[in-house]
């Protein structure tokens, strides 16, 4: 279905206002190709009466379910898996350091990037107190991430020796996937938040992976995010950005210290 210039705009400010994203006036089609599926599950003839929808208060899981669709949730384990080696390496240094170690993986998606952290720490910090924390500000992205049933051939990129440590094969109807297991789980916690209106989220973070998102957002938003999460992350904690991502301006109080990866210093 067609999407007129005014329902885009109606939909791009809906989605402006719940993500901070706003798409460009070329995305209009992706767009309402995105929906289509949407508007015939909830009979809408038009973008407007979808538009009409989720503003109204009987829309609340149809607007979960439009920014879901509107994001992009591409993620999988061991995504750029120099920075994961990295972050072995500086803290294997440090294994004899305070506990707790606080991760947050800030857009999770649908988990992969926390569990990935997760088997670093365990390997790191067995049986010590270390925790990962997820969100992302799609709730279905984050019921994906507390529910970890990956489909069996994305393990592939997780190392062998991961793989064998805190991998478990479904059997039945979960034949063809795997989840990981309690050792690696109950370190990690899942919950919707919005990088720029943070409500949940913990302070005093040692690493946080901010990876993949901030190409989302205007010059004015990602600083705003990068304030968010630079006021979260303690002195001598590491930030990872994606690789295509770096911070426009240098930033007082943030150290580059390999491509991509800052430590917070004292000023
Ligand atoms: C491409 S994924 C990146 C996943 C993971 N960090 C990685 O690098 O593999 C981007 C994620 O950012 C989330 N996102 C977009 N806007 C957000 C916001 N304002 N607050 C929190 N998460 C957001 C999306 O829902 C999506 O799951």
């Amino acid at each position: 279905m067609a999407i007129s210039q005014l329902e885009f705009n109606q939909l791009n400010r809906v989605l402006d206002e719940h993500t901070g994203i706003r798409l460009n006036a070329s995305k209009a089609d992706i767009m309402a190709s995105r929906l289509s599926s949407r508007l015939r599950a909830n009979a809408c003839a038009t973008h407007n009466q979808y538009y009409q929808l989720i503003i109204s208060p009987d829309g609340k899981k149809e607007l979960d379910i439009f920014i879901d669709k509107m994001t992009t949730h591409e993620t999988y384990f061991f995504r750029e898996q120099v920075q994961f080696e990295f972050l072995y390496e500086y803290f294997r240094g440090k294994q004899s350091r305070r506990v707790p170690i606080k991760a947050w993986s800030a857009a999770s998606s649908t988990g992969e990037e926390a569990y990935s952290i997760a088997m670093v720490l365990d390997d790191l910090f067995y049986g010590r107190n270390w925790s990962v924390t997820g969100t992302d500000i799609s709730p279905t992205a984050v019921e994906m991430a507390k529910e970890a049933c990956f489909a069996m051939s994305t393990s592939q990129k997780i190392p062998k020796k991961y793989r064998r440590a805190y991998c478990l094969k479904g059997i039945d109807q979960n034949e063809g996937t795997f989840t990981v297991n309690k050792a690696i789980k109950s370190h990690c916690t899942f919950y919707v938040d919005n990088l720029l209106r943070l409500k949940k989220v913990d302070y005093s973070f040692d690493i946080i992976f901010l990876r993949n998102v901030l190409i989302y957002f205007d010059e004015i938003k990602q600083k705003a995010i990068i304030d968010n999460i630079v006021h979260r992350l303690n002195h001598g904690g590491l930030l990872f950005l994606g690789h295509s991502e770096s911070l426009r301006k240098k930033r007082q109080g943030l150290e580059l210290i390999q491509p991509c990866i800052y430590k917070k210093v004292r000023l």
